[in-house]
């Protein structure tokens, strides 16, 4: 191992690559890490010496509160290696705003942008080699933080760790999703930790997902706790529906997170002249729609998946498939977003910051 410090970011070099076992054609999602991670421990009040250094399993006192209260926060983000071998980030200060207001939430502390960015960019450079090229090819960037203080008074901890990890990706889920939309269980609730990127919120969806794939439903189509009759998130993504030519898609709230590609595939949509609307969607009007014919798409978006489609959802016990659309809103903003992504387009938004 050979030991460098940069921008005082200590740097320590696996002495071997994992990267020639890999088969980069068949990876499933989050399965395979690079040979580098990023860590920063809090202690005494204050960030300590940020460090790359060789992935490997972490050594915690088993009274952890993250084990026993489950203050625990995360992003979800990607690079992307341009036809120059380039890489770049996509809107990467939104994580990093979004990680320190998650923070917040469960009374952690907020991370600087020089510790959560330079870190990452570090990691990026050092690792470079396992970021790979071409549409459908990125890198999935995880950065974490967890309550590594002992004792298990149910109060904050005062000792953390943020970590970031690397995990070359491919598509997140290609296959048919068919979606159940919830009549009793919740995903969020007002005055909640629904809009912050709390473990415990996808821990939590695990339970009721179960019963739905039981059912044949990959996905569960959340709505709002109080009434079960707002349309707010599909799975671990933000929802979008399009009923004639519109595009639909709840407004960010207390429940709903402040998704990255939400409002990047809303400004794309606005740019291209696509009508949308940001406004609560009623499961009444989405079966309304379905039997009138007006209900022509509905797709996720997240950083994961991108976009996904659905084919078609349940409610009340009745199911209803979505038919084939030859000007699919979903393919369009796909191919729009993962071009700006790719850096196969112009990017007219300046989303994305190149790793330096
Ligand atoms: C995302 O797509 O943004 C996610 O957070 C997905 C992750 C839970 C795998």
């Amino acid at each position: 191992m050979s030991t460098t410090q940069t921008n005082k970011i200590e740097i320590i070099k696996a002495t071997s690559s994992k990267i020639n076992d890999v088969d980069f054609d068949n990876l499933s999602f989050g399965a395979v890490f690079t040979d580098h991670l990023f860590e920063c421990d809090f202690k005494n009040g204050e960030w300590q010496t940020p460090v790359v250094k060789p992935y490997a399993p972490i050594l915690m006192d088993p009274s952890s509160k993250v084990f026993h209260y489950g203050q625990a926060i995360f992003e979800g983000m990607k690079a992307y290696k341009d036809d120059k071998d380039a890489i770049w980030l996509f809107r990467p200060e939104e994580n990093h705003k979004r990680f320190n207001a998650s923070a917040v939430r469960m009374a952690m502390p907020e991370i600087p942008e020089s510790i959560f960015l330079d870190g990452l960019n570090e990691l990026l450079k050092l690792d470079a080699e396992w970021v790979k090229r071409g549409n459908g090819s990125s890198m999935y960037i995880r950065p974490f933080m967890i309550a590594t203080g002992a004792g298990v008074v149910a109060n904050p901890s005062d000792e953390y760790k943020f970590m970031i990890l690397l995990s070359p990706a491919k598509s997140y889920y290609a296959g048919e999703v068919k979606v159940i939309i919830a009549e009793h269980y919740s995903r969020a609730a007002n005055g909640g930790i629904g809009a912050a990127k709390a473990a415990g919120n996808y821990g939590a969806q695990f339970y009721p997902t179960n019963l739905a794939n039981k059912d044949g439903f990959q996905q569960v189509i959340w709505t709002d706790d109080a009434t079960h009759t707002k349309l707010e998130e599909a799975g671990t993504m933000n929802v979008f529906f399009r009923i004639n030519d519109t595009l639909l898609t709840a407004p960010t709230s207390e429940r709903i997170l402040d998704g990255i590609t939400r409002k990047s595939l809303l400004a794309i949509a606005e740019k291209e002249g696509l009508k949308t609307e940001v406004r609560s969607v009623l499961a009444s009007e989405l079966v309304e729609a379905a039997k009138d014919g007006s209900l022509k798409e509905i797709f996720g978006a997240g950083t994961a998946a991108v976009v996904s489609v659905i084919k078609g959802f349940s409610y009340k016990d009745e199911y209803y498939e979505l038919p084939k659309t030859d000007d699919s809103y979903a393919s369009l903003l796909k191919e729009k977003l993962t071009g700006i992504q790719n850096k196969l387009a112009e990017d007219t938004f300046n989303w994305t910051v190149q790793v330096k």
